[in-house]
């Protein structure tokens, strides 16, 4: 239970006004003399009428959930469905009726030229990057599911990307605007339970508990995908390998390193979101993950990662110690200092202050203990919940960035990211450099984490770089 009423808020009601550009201008002036299709920063996106044309690529899974939450905003008008499986439409066509049916992005893109003004990216992590990038560098706005990427490198791009296009992007890590996570956020920036001096954030699920393999499929299991799937596009830029049915696709993805990007990726983009909001962390300056082993396919099972960040306004020492659990690892309960007959949630963060501690469940309201201290904490009455997929809609007919933008985004997903490239150096410190994008494993050679930073394109798949 909630200890405040809840509210839930949406804000379609906001006026619309057009997104100052010279991008019209600039395009035909460009085709004039000739130069390159790139606009100058901030100028790629197109005004806008009084509708916002949108396509969603992954129509079904999360991207049906985006889709049906896109769509109750009144301004939102779908131009194109985009999925590399045919037999996922069924459910996109029944809400949305009559919206044209693309396998390859790529397609869409040029398609629908000027009649697109927006996407939603919701496939796998492996082409989250290339899908927005390749919209953004065509001044589309874009909504981009978590993680925003599959690897540091690309992250980094994404934000990049972002500012130079100028539009307007959001991740797809909703609990941000869930007043469960708003409210917790408020307290631990207004100090409720004082100044920070440690974070503890943890799922139940692990790394490799989705797909039932846990190396590459044995060879008498490939086969020849079904029709309706179109597997060189579902590989896209990871490097090809066979089909086998319920190995990858639909949703197994996710525990393949080539692929997905395990339980930190899975959940640690939303359950780190309150706490990097709050503390205004940005990156990390050296991570260790601890597991019980790994290999090349498949993530760790449980795992505990352990990262120090550089301390802000919101912390009590110069640094703050944010450690990661999942599987069955937990912090141990005695640390929050909460009666006896409760227990830690399933996932969540649990908060160290210098005035006590919060336990912020995924997704709950915030509890703060030793309960005699909170007992007759006056609660804020005035915080609301949002539709997250409202304020990425909103905020593009505003012309504004969301708080979720790319800009902010991305640093939380390189972190979480980072986390994957330590798990390959279990029980080492990895030294990280956010300005220069580097590693150091000390004395060691640091070549294998940094190259752990991106990955090798396949052809006709690249990401681009800025
Ligand atoms: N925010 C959340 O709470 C939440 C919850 C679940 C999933 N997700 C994220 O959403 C994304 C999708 O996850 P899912 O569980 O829906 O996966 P899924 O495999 O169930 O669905 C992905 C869909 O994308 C399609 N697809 C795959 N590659 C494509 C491509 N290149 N072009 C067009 N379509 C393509 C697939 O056919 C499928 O319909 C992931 O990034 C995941 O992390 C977020």
């Amino acid at each position: 239970m909630y200890p405040i009423p809840i509210m839930r808020h949406h804000l379609s009601q906001s006026p619309a006004s057009r997104i100052p550009s010279r991008r019209g201008f600039l395009k035909t002036a460009a085709a004039a003399i000739g130069a390159p299709f790139i606009l100058p920063s901030g100028s790629f996106s197109k005004p806008l009428n009084s509708t916002l044309q949108v396509a969603v690529i992954g129509a079904d899974g999360m991207g049906y959930s985006d889709m049906t939450n896109i769509g109750s905003h009144e301004k939102v008008k779908f131009v194109g469905f985009c999925d590399i499986d045919s037999s996922r439409f069924a459910k996109a066509d029944k809400a949305f009726p009559g919206v044209a049916h693309f396998a390859d992005y790529m397609e869409m893109y040029s398609k629908l030229g000027d009649g697109l003004d927006a996407v939603c990216v919701a496939t796998p992590d492996h082409s989250h990057a290339r899908a927005s990038i390749e919209a953004m560098k065509r001044g589309k706005h874009v909504y981009c599911q978590k993680p925003l990427a599959h690897t540091v490198w690309e992250c980094r791009q994404m934000k990049l990307w972002a500012e130079k296009s100028g539009v307007i992007t959001q991740m797809g890590n909703q609990i941000h605007s869930d007043i469960a996570y708003r409210l917790g956020v408020r307290l631990l920036r207004e100090g409720a339970i004082g100044k920070i001096k440690e974070v503890h954030s943890w799922v139940s699920v692990d790394g490799r508990e989705r797909t039932s393999f846990d190396d590459r499929p044995p060879k008498s299991l490939e086969s020849t995908p079904p029709a309706n799937v179109n597997w060189d596009l579902w590989i896209g830029p990871a490097p090809m390998r066979p089909y086998v049915s319920d190995a990858y696709h639909p949703f197994v993805w996710r525990d393949w390193q080539d692929f997905g990007t395990g339980a930190l990726g899975d959940f640690a983009c939303h359950i780190l979101d309150p706490i990097f909001t709050a503390l205004e962390l940005t990156a990390p300056t050296t991570i260790r993950a601890e597991h019980s082993g790994t290999n090349k396919e498949v993530w760790p099972g449980p795992e505990r990662v352990y990262y120090t960040f550089p301390g802000t306004d919101f912390t009590a020492g110069k640094t703050i110690a944010v450690t990661w659990y999942d599987g069955k690892l937990q912090p141990p309960k005695e640390l929050a200092q909460m009666p006896d007959n409760l227990s830690l949630p399933k996932a969540g963060s649990l908060i160290i202050g210098e005035g006590g501690n919060m336990i912020l469940p995924h997704v709950a309201g915030p509890r703060m203990y030793p309960q005699e201290k909170f007992q007759t904490f006056a609660y804020p009455k005035d915080v609301v919940g949002l539709n997250h997929r409202h304020v990425w809609v909103d905020a593009i007919f505003e012309g504004k960035k969301t708080s979720d933008g790319f800009h902010y985004a991305a640093p939380l997903s390189e972190t979480v990211q980072l986390g994957n490239v330590a798990a390959r150096f279990p029980g080492e410190t990895l030294e990280w450099d956010a300005a220069q994008m580097k590693i150091s494993r000390g004395a060691v050679d640091s070549t294998p984490a940094q190259a752990m930073l991106t990955r090798e394109y396949r052809k006709g798949f690249e990401v681009t770089p800025v």
